[in-house]
């Protein structure tokens, strides 16, 4: 397939008076590449992260929410700020970067209005005179965690003080240069508080009727169309659905659409579902271009374009929703983080190249504990100054290296070591790559996790690395693999091994009496290696996906199983990734028994004796047939120290250094992969 099969997707397209090359369209994602979130100035690395969407071909870049007052910051999020016209020429080197490839470039304007948190500057030093209250039409506070804030309800002035902000803030953007701006009316945030009856509660002329509720925008629109001026197209993005009961639905969104259209000079809308309590970016069980239904519904009322979003990873499902006229344009979000090359490598035939985003959310977990956005498996997402394909130079001198492992971090290595030059062997014990990927891909709803390891191996082949299963490199086997292998340098990347006695970090020592029990490793149940049958007990310290979705697997299987942690509640780490509802809701439909607050601290054959943490003295025994932990995890390294001990050339990279995650793993695997 190349560009020719997708014809719709790469033809031209017009927004106002701007002709946009094709319709791949990034997604607003709130870009991480300021300064720092008091400050909001663009970097040089946004510059270069832009530009490399750019010139790979993207047709418009919407760049994600640009806050318009200092008074709405994000907390500590590394959100840019558009309140300030020192903000206007970090934009506008973002947009002379892009033209340059012919791509067009739009800004998202968000208040976030009950959603901003106070802001102080982390330096101690810093007397910040912060408002010390949200904002929002009514007062209620955001739904998705407890006690948070009662925003303050704002007066009229103030709010006309807010659309005020919207004006200017796209006079700034015309002054950039831009060829667009994108309101955000979505995702709970202050235009959609205002629009939902869940939010608005008011009885003045802001609240009660839907033109009340819609004057804030409407408003907001001519603010910005008089201050930005005629040429700019402006465009909205709304919900379609917020999965959240008593908010608008569906259902209002045509009404809403048909009111905007005929009171405000739009240029197009986009459509996305969520809001920060639900789904944004939605797990990996949802399937590509899922949010199609509700952009169709969109286009039997809109004059405008609409654009659609939604696990969009493949060039199919783009061209197959533009075909069928459910929306004029695509949006791809994460994709453009996983791939930025997404467009080269489609107009290339190059599809198997596509880094594909496997929804992990790893992106989310970075941006909103305040780092710049990170992939799980491309380490070049925020790094495009220094690590692009340009950068990926031939060696000189080629190396012999030999690779012991076959997880993510040793095929990342080998896939960048490869295309530089060097002879890469690979050999994994098992008869699989992929190492701890692949065994996640085995728990249920998880499979998606496994094309991150079949990828990593296909590339790293199709680069010229040799890579060889089933075949365990022991210290025993040591001298023969070296005689036969020859290598200049060795890679360590052996991981970590997933402990079966349920040692972790507060005992720090093996439940007592574990050896009696029948004790595995949620790793060995899922890799086949153990069995679990009858009564199981799931203890799980980790508070990861494992720990739930190893439960579920056993009881889909028939087991009768009951989790266990010592912790408050269950699959706590999965909220970063927005994990949380999907693990506790297959937890709930598998009628799994959960038991917080309790700690395992003896087995005697099949008794596993528990003790409430906060009370020690009450004991509860539970009955298992098998008993599965998911606690702790050591690295496995041994032969790094053997090998060093020798004096050869070695290193050791991801879980066999520390037990981490697949991004540090991956991360460390393409480090590796370019120094050498
Ligand atoms: C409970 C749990 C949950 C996790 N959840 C997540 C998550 O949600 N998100 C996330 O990002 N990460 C998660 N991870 C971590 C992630 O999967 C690992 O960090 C990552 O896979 C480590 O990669 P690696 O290549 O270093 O090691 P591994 O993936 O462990 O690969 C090592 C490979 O080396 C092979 N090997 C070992 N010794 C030898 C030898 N002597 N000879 C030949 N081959 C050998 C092994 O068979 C294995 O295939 C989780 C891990 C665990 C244990
Ligand atoms: C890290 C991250 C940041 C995001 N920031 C924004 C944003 O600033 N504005 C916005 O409207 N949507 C934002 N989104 C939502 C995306 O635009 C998109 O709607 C969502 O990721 C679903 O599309 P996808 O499946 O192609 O990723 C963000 C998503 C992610 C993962
Ligand atoms: S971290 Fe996961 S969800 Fe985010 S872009 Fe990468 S693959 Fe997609």
């Amino acid at each position: 397939m190349a560009a020719s099969d997708y014809p719709l997707l790469f033809s031209e397209w017009q927004l106002r008076r701007t002709s946009i090359p094709n319709r791949v369209v990034f997604a607003p994602t709130c870009p991480t590449w300021v300064t720092n979130p008091v400050d909001g100035c663009f970097t040089d690395q946004a510059v270069a992260y832009y530009e490399e969407r750019a010139r790979n071909g993207c047709g418009l870049i919407i760049i994600g929410s640009n806050v318009i007052r200092e008074d709405a910051l994000l907390a500590h999020l590394m959100f840019p700020g558009i309140w300030d016209d020192r903000q206007i020429e970090g934009l506008a080197r973002i947009r002379e970067a892009c033209h340059r490839h012919g791509c067009k470039v739009a800004v998202q304007l968000l208040h976030p209005g009950m959603r901003s948190m106070a802001v102080i500057q982390k330096d101690s030093t810093y007397d910040f005179d912060a408002a010390w209250h949200t904002v929002a039409p009514s007062q209620v506070p955001p739904g998705e965690w407890p006690n948070a804030p009662m925003p303050k309800e704002l007066e009229d002035d103030e709010i006309v003080d807010i659309i005020n902000s919207f004006g200017a803030a796209a006079r700034r953007v015309s002054e950039a240069g831009l060829d667009g701006i994108e309101y955000h009316l979505a995702h709970g945030y202050l235009p959609w508080q205002f629009l939902s009856p869940l939010y608005n509660h008011r009885t003045d002329r802001w609240g009660g009727s839907l033109e009340n509720r819609l004057r804030f925008s409407l408003d907001s629109f001519q603010a910005m169309r008089e201050q930005g001026g005629d040429e700019l197209f402006i465009g909205y993005r709304i919900n379609s659905t917020s999965f959240w009961e008593g908010d608008l639905e569906t259902n209002h969104l045509n009404e809403v659409i048909e009111a905007i259209q005929v009171s405000a000079d739009i240029d197009y809308v986009s459509v996305s579902a969520g809001v920060h309590h639900s789904f944004i970016h939605t797990p990996m069980t949802y399937p590509p271009g899922w949010e199609r239904e509700y952009t169709r519904a969109a286009k039997q009322v809109s004059t405008k374009p609409v654009l659609a979003v939604g696990r969009i990873t493949n060039p199919s499902i783009a061209e197959d929703i533009l075909s069928t006229g459910d929306a004029d344009a695509i949006l791809l979000g994460r994709q453009f983080f996983a791939d930025a090359e997404w467009v080269t490598k489609v107009k290339e035939g190059r599809e198997d190249d596509i880094r594909r985003c496997v929804a992990a959310n790893y992106c989310w977990r970075t941006a909103t504990s305040g780092g710049r956005v990170q992939c799980i498996y491309n380490p070049e997402q925020g790094r495009e100054r220094l690590w692009n394909a340009e950068t990926l130079t031939p060696v000189a001198d080629p190396k012999k290296v030999l690779v012991v492992g076959g997880g993510p971090a040793a095929l990342e290595f080998a896939r960048i070591a490869a295309a530089r030059g060097h002879g890469v062997t690979v050999l994994e014990r098992e008869q699989e790559t992929g190492g701890h990927v692949r065994v996640q891909a085995g728990l249920p709803d998880r499979g998606e996790f496994g094309f991150i390891a079949t990828w990593l191996a296909a590339q790293a082949r199709k680069n010229g690395a040799e890579i060889r299963t089933g075949f365990e490199v022991t210290e025993a086997r040591l001298d023969e693999v070296l005689a036969t292998e020859t290598p200049d340098h060795i890679v360590v990347a052996t991981g970590c091994v997933n402990r079966r006695d349920g040692w972790n970090g507060q005992t720090v020592s093996p439940v007592a009496g574990w050896e009696t029990g029948n004790c595995m490793s949620w790793y060995d149940v899922i890799d086949g290696k153990s069995t679990a049958t009858g009564k199981v007990v799931v203890i799980d310290d980790l508070q990861d996906i494992t720990g739930p979705m190893t439960a579920v697997k056993l009881a889909q299987e028939g087991c009768d199983v009951t989790i266990v942690s010592r912790w408050p509640m269950i699959a706590m780490e999965t909220m970063p990734e927005v994990y949380y509802l999907w693990t506790r809701e297959a937890l709930t439909k598998a009628n799994i028994p959960t038991i917080t607050d309790h700690a395992c601290v003896r087995i005697e054959g099949r008794t596993v004796e528990l003790i409430n943490v906060y009370a020690p003295d009450r004991v509860t025994t539970l009955e298992a047939d098998a008993i599965v932990f998911n606690t702790g995890r050591y690295s496995e390294n041994r032969l790094y120290h053997v090998l060093k001990e020798r004096g050869m050339s070695v290193e050791m990279i991801g879980d066999a250094v520390a037990p981490r995650g697949t991004f540090e793993a991956v991360y460390e695997g393409h480090r590796a992969g370019r120094r050498i």
